[in-house]
């Protein structure tokens, strides 16, 4: 969806960063609001929505499906529903760009309307599995033709009535349970999903406060039941979008690396299904304060500061991993910088992101002079002990914007910065990235 030419940039330490930064809003809950207000009989306001590529190609196939969704101001949006049930056959191909998270919703909410529509995506995402949703949502009766190995390009045929479903998630993917959930607004019946391992919770949190009739019950095991009762009825929201604390850890670990930085970011959401990064640095030693902590829109948000620290190495428990899964990029740069052993395991998922970001990030942190191991299901890094890389390396950012941002943010600490050979993908999920590092810079 980006632009076909590369575009690439280098990051080295211009000093000190310092200043108080507000990041785009939360990409998560920006799809899912533009979902469900489509899905809502009036009008629906946002305000504060990312307007990035990847909630852009939300917005597009929306509208292809027969919302009415319209940009009223910065960040501020205006979208008529056609109800749940109203969804159009879309005439052309669903262009989902480089985003996983509007192709497997979607594939949720056609599977239970009487409409056939085609995905296609930019060549990451036509790597990426599909059969994690496709599997959960046959049991509806929906039809899947897929490219081999379930990729894209692929053509979902919704049945109506679908059948409600009971579904164990074998992965621990927000993905995976919200393409069941959406699947179960349009299904006669209750929907159940069956989550024993927590993720990122905002499908619920929203479909609540659309209206819908929703249940969550924790058993003995701390295994999540989540029932939706379909055929419901969502009525229009304003919903205020918080800061993506995802985002927001690329200039928080840019402050902790770099010598003499005191760096708040404002807004930021602060859901515990998303912050586990934040828990994992302060173990490391980060010194990060929290400030203003404020319901918006169903969630909790603070502003959070962050002062150069010496960190110091850690071992990630496995089950933080859901709940900073789009984070590890730019904490293993972290990691590569502070003092001793980082050991992470438990963290296949990685390999099935925009991009394989555990090979990834290995070799490109290779490449800037950090030591580390890539195993299996983790990395194992030694770090620097604060002293600045070697930099100097051109890295490829594979169509990954967390791969480019997090070595943007290893550029700020190293000898020789850093190039990246293509940052054009960081317009996915935050388009003012690079501005915001200069603005910090000065
Ligand atoms: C997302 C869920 C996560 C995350 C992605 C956004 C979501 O993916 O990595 O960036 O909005 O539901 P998985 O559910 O595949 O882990």
């Amino acid at each position: 969806m980006h632009s076909a030419s590369p575009r690439p940039a280098s990051f080295a330490s211009h000093g000190p960063l310092r200043g108080s930064v507000k990041v785009p809003g939360d990409k998560s809950i920006s799809h899912r609001s533009l979902m469900l207000s489509a899905l809502a009989v009036g009008e629906s306001r946002v305000s504060g929505l990312l307007e990035g590529e990847d909630v852009l190609a939300t917005a597009a196939a929306m509208r292809a499906m027969g919302a009415t969704i319209e940009r009223t101001g910065e960040g501020e949006w205006r979208i008529h529903g056609v109800g749940v049930g109203g969804l159009l056959q879309p005439q052309n191909a669903l262009d989902m760009g480089n985003s996983g998270t509007s192709t497997r919703l979607l594939m949720g909410l056609v599977a239970s309307h009487a409409i056939s529509a085609t995905f296609i995506g930019d060549a990451s995402l036509s790597k990426r599995p599909m059969g994690r949703v496709i599997e959960p949502l046959s049991l509806t009766g929906a039809e899947f033709n897929a490219s081999p190995g379930g990729r894209l390009p692929l053509m979902v045929r919704g049945i109506c009535p679908a059948v409600p479903v009971s579904y164990r998630l074998p992965v621990a993917s927000a993905q995976v349970k919200s393409a069941v959930l959406l699947a179960g607004l349009n299904t006669p019946g209750i929907t159940e999903v069956i989550e024993p391992v927590p993720t990122r919770d905002h499908s619920e949190r929203m479909l609540a406060g659309f209206g819908t009739k929703l249940s969550i019950e924790t058993d003995a095991q701390g295994t999540r039941h989540i029932r939706l009762v379909g055929e419901a009825e969502l009525k229009p929201q304003t919903i205020e979008v918080p800061g993506d604390p995802s985002s927001a850890a690329f200039p928080i670990v840019a402050a902790l690396i770099t010598p003499g930085s005191e760096v708040t970011v404002t807004h930021v959401g602060m859901n515990p299904t998303r912050t586990g990064i934040y828990k994992m640095l302060e173990a490391m030693g980060a010194d990060l304060t929290y400030a203003n902590e404020r319901i918006v829109g169903g969630e909790p948000v603070a502003d959070i500061t962050a002062r150069h620290s010496a960190l110091k190495g850690i071992e990630v428990p496995p089950d933080v991993a859901p709940s900073m899964i789009d984070e590890f990029p730019v904490f293993f740069v972290a990691a590569s910088m502070a003092q001793g052993r980082t050991t992470t395991s438990g963290l296949d998922e990685l390999r099935v992101k925009e991009s394989d970001r555990l090979a990834l990030m290995a070799a490109g942190l290779k490449a800037i002079g950090a030591a580390v191991e890539e195993r299996a299901d983790g990395l194992v890094i030694d770090g620097s002990g604060g002293e600045p890389l070697e930099g100097g390396a051109t890295i490829a950012s594979a169509l990954d914007h967390r791969i480019a941002m997090s070595f943007a943010v290893a550029g700020q600490n190293c000898y020789n910065g850093v190039t990246v050979d293509d940052v054009s993908p960081i317009a996915t999920s935050f388009p003012t990235f690079e501005a915001m590092l200069a603005e910090l810079a000065q």
